[in-house]
């Protein structure tokens, strides 16, 4: 069998380790230049002949981890690895999977085709935006779900048949895969985004009125779409104890203090990205031993465990 390696880029150090250690394998880093014009010149270890897994999130700065990730593949490949697999947990431009007005580009198609490009033979994704990733993909896509992991968690803080909530009509098929797991039932906020950071409640699709919550969506951002959602289940009379759950924290401007003045119980999001703001408010459950089980089936050629797909 082909060696195996694992290689880090710069935009989670914390995952690749934690990775690492479950498949207990050494970690190969890469050293990271930067040039005084700001271009990135990474450089990694030998690879030659070795079935590789470039772990590197895209999350913000998207577009350098973007970068940086494609000259991490373009260097495997360089390098004569017999096998490139770019692991991106969070996976940005996915949110750009179709045009909304004239004029516009079509960012997810774009980077993937970059991606592979680039020199990726493979491309493992965690709860991405869009499920029709895979399609827009010239190589094969492995969907790994943090749905299991955050409902484990989610089970210590919330009684049964608690109400899973989408924060918007796109969150509704992940809703009901954490209904199912938690024995719950789901309620739909439709929400109408006004701007990058703001965004309306409209109203709400099903009983919340004295409820158990948990608001669920595959990415927390500025924040605006969880207030928009829990100010709205307030006003519908949901039970003052509202939990949030998130596969990807991102976190972005003020957004972790937006999410603190909202008096909830606990925000619960995966270290898929690398989630500055941990403590008891904000908790992360780590990705990392299903990643790390996916990359040992991965490698084996073994069917994955539990894909999401
Ligand atoms: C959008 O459809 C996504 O699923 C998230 O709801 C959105 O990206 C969250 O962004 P923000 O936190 O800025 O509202």
């Amino acid at each position: 069998m082909t060696v195996l390696r694992i290689v880090s880029g710069s935009a989670n150090p914390g995952l690749f380790s934690a990775i690492a250690n479950h498949l207990g394998v050494d970690s190969y880093g890469c050293s990271l230049e930067r040039f005084p014009d700001g271009e990135l010149h990474p450089t990694i270890e030998d690879v030659c002949g070795a079935d590789v897994y470039v772990i590197q999130p895209t999350s913000p700065p998207v577009n350098e981890h973007f970068v940086e990730l494609l000259l991490l593949l373009d260097a495997c490949r360089r390098s004569r690895a017999a096998r490139v697999t770019a692991v991106v947990p969070y996976f940005g431009y996915a949110r750009q999977d179709r045009r909304t007005g004239p004029g516009q580009a079509l960012g997810s198609p774009v980077v993937m085709d970059a991606i592979v490009a680039a020199g990726a033979d493979r491309l493992v994704v965690v709860d991405p935006h869009t499920p029709a990733l895979e399609a827009m993909c010239r190589i094969p896509v492995e969907t790994l779900s943090a749905v299991p992991a955050l409902c484990r968690e989610l089970a210590g803080d919330l009684p049964e048949g608690a109400v899973v909530v989408a924060p918007d009509l796109g969150a509704v098929k992940l809703a009901e895969r954490y209904a199912k797991a938690l024995h719950g039932s789901v309620a739909v906020v439709r929400k109408q985004r006004e701007s990058g950071s703001t965004v309306a409640a409209l109203d709400i699709a099903g009983d919340v009125s004295g409820r158990r919550v948990v608001v669920i969506d595959d990415m927390i951002t500025t924040g605006a779409t969880i207030e928009a959602a829990v100010e709205k289940l307030r006003a519908h009379g949901a039970a003052a104890d509202i939990v949030v759950a998130a596969t990807h924290g991102l976190f972005v401007h003020t957004a972790v203090n937006r999410l603190r003045k909202l008096d909830l119980r606990r925000v619960l999001v995966t270290d898929s990205t690398d989630v500055k703001a941990a403590d008891a408010f904000i908790r992360v459950s780590s990705i990392a031993p299903t990643i790390a089980d996916a990359i040992a089936r991965l490698h084996a050629d073994e069917p994955l465990d539990n894909p999401a797909v």
